[in-house]
């Protein structure tokens, strides 16, 4: 029988054990997860976003160098009490922000053996029970919704919900990629087959797998048992593979995601995303805004180069 329980959701998984090798050096004594987007780590977003999403009980799966990581969301009594004596109530409130109301639980990957490996370190604490995953290093921007979304089709229809997005064709290699069959509600479909990173001209479609999951606690069993695939690596899109063609433990769904993504763990990305979060923000907006006009505009530019 399919799935269909209905116990909520409370539980969100954080994969941060990647080595973001297309991040190096930057990346060498610091995760990926904690390079800041303006002035706050990507990973603090994401979880701002789980918590915002009514997952107040979060495990983030870290590699080496975690202890940034958890510094980051714990309290810094040294600093707080440095800005009580400056009377600097704005930044001492933006320091205690970082420490969310979550209850955050850390455990460790000890290889990064790929995601689905870094899923199935979090089996103990999530247990028997419907869980979401939200990769660190990829940023839902928080004026579009999608884990909401994704939350209520899981209590609807069982099983394990997947976030879609429509991509260029050629980038479909970049992705896990979905086949999938429409449902009676726009924009949620069936996944009936899933590639990982796809060869060109092989990709069952142009819906991509983004980084949110709600997961079916029976992808654990499945990872268990899954070879390592794509780069040596246990994939995830393998397993959801599995799940999507088991009548026991399927089905599995799309939300096909329309809104503002951010992948901060590729370079070109993470420079737009850095751009796009400062150019929109009250405090820093109007003076970058003035000053990208000026610099795009002006006479640096010549035949699409920058000059000194
Ligand atoms: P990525 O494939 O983007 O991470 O994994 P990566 O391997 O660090 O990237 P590059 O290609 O080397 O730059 C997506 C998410 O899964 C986590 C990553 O930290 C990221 O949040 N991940 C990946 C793990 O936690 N463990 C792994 O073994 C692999």
């Amino acid at each position: 029988m399919a799935d269909r329980s209905q116990r909520r959701v409370t539980k969100a998984v954080v994969p941060a054990a990647g080595l973001g090798t297309r991040f190096l050096p930057a990346t060498k004594a610091t995760p990926k997860e904690m390079l800041p987007i303006v002035d706050k780590p990507a990973i603090q977003y994401v979880v701002e976003e789980a918590v915002a999403a009514g997952l107040s009980d979060l495990l983030i799966v870290t590699g080496r160098n975690k202890n940034t990581l958890e510094n980051h969301f714990d309290r810094n009594v040294e600093l707080e009490a440095a800005l009580d004596a400056k009377g600097d109530t704005e930044r001492l409130r933006r320091v205690r922000e970082a420490g969310v109301t979550a209850d955050i639980h850390y455990t460790r990957q000890g290889d990064a053996l790929g995601l689905g490996h870094a899923v199935l370190c979090a089996a103990l604490h999530v247990g028997d029970q419907p869980f979401a995953v939200l990769l660190g290093d990829d940023l839902i921007d928080v004026r579009d919704p999608l884990l909401e979304t994704m939350l209520r089709v899981r209590e609807e229809r069982g099983g394990s919900v997947v976030a879609l997005m429509q991509v260029p064709r050629e980038q479909a290699s970049l992705y896990g990629c979905a086949a999938v069959e429409t449902t009676d509600e726009p924009d949620v479909v069936r996944v009936v087959d899933l590639v990982e990173k796809p060869e060109a001209g092989e990709a069952p479609s142009d819906l991509a797998v983004i980084g949110r999951y709600v997961l079916a606690p029976a992808v654990f069993d499945v990872l268990t048992k899954t070879e390592p695939g794509r780069g040596g690596e246990i994939q995830l899109t393998d397993a959801l593979r599995t799940l999507a063609s088991s009548a026991e433990h399927g089905p599995v769904h799309g939300v096909v995601f329309r809104g503002r993504r951010y992948d901060t763990g590729d370079r070109l990305d993470y420079l737009k995303t850095v751009v796009r979060l400062a150019a929109e923000r009250d405090d820093l907006g109007p003076g970058f805004r003035e000053w990208l006009k000026e610099f795009v505009g002006g006479e640096h530019w010549e035949l699409g180069e920058v000059k000194p």
